[in-house]
């Protein structure tokens, strides 16, 4: 999968995206990832990307030429646009996974109060959000974005398994874990995990699966 993220704050996506699983899903080719300046696409000498919004109002507005000219000059018949701002459509496990079936995503980062409505009737496929609170900016939220759609991509995580165990894929959230020691400060760890009978370890942990999910997801359950 090929990934351009234009934003105004390269140096926000580059360390997050270069460490771990995600330079790892670059080096194996699973992933190539562009980040761009959006100020590489303005004509003008101070590289200006807003303005102040019409009509008034506080903040400003991101200009339309540079986004456009970005964007086409990055897109194939393959690409999908995509702008990251807390108007979008609010991410999940779901719209992850069919994101990671793309060839190509070109992801926009919004900044300032807003981008120009022109861009979002005129240019984008889809708004995303990653949830409901406002950022300061959209550069971080595209880091969110990408992390949850290359892990899904295949051979970036090391178990072919573990995206299918992953909390939300199966609709509820994951059983408590426990590693070495089996007694710590007093509290063992439940006798069932040492036992090695697999089936009822697999019984605990969908129990407790449930359980945790109604404590802290109850909206997850039906
Ligand atoms: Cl995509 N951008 C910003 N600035 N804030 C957000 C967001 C995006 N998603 C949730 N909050």
């Amino acid at each position: 999968m090929r990934i351009d993220i234009i934003t105004l704050f390269p140096e926000l996506c580059r360390v997050p995206l270069s460490e771990s699983m995600m330079g790892r899903a670059q080096r194996n080719g699973a992933l190539e990832l562009c980040i761009h300046n959006l100020r590489t696409w303005t004509n003008d000498r101070h590289h200006v990307v807003d303005d102040a919004p019409f009509g008034g109002g506080q903040g400003m507005v991101m200009k339309p030429e540079p986004i456009f000219a970005a964007v086409e000059s990055l897109r194939s018949h393959a690409s999908k646009v995509v702008l990251m701002t807390p108007q979008g459509r609010r991410f999940d496990q779901a719209m992850a996974q069919r994101f990671s079936g793309h060839e190509h995503l070109i992801i926009i980062c919004g900044h300032y109060e807003g981008v120009d409505h022109r861009v979002i009737e005129h240019l984008i496929d889809v708004e995303v959000s990653i949830g409901d609170y406002v950022l300061t900016n959209g550069a971080i939220a595209a880091v969110i974005f990408v992390d949850a759609i290359v892990r899904l991509l295949p051979g970036v995580l090391g178990h072919e398994q573990s995206a299918a165990d992953d909390s939300f894929s199966r609709g509820w959230l994951e059983a408590p874990s426990y590693t070495r020691p089996a007694e710590f400060r007093g509290w063992k760890v439940p006798d069932i995990l040492l036992s090695g009978h697999h089936a009822e370890i697999a019984a605990w942990r969908k129990r407790e699966a449930e359980r945790r999910t109604r404590e802290n997801r109850p909206d997850l359950l039906p």
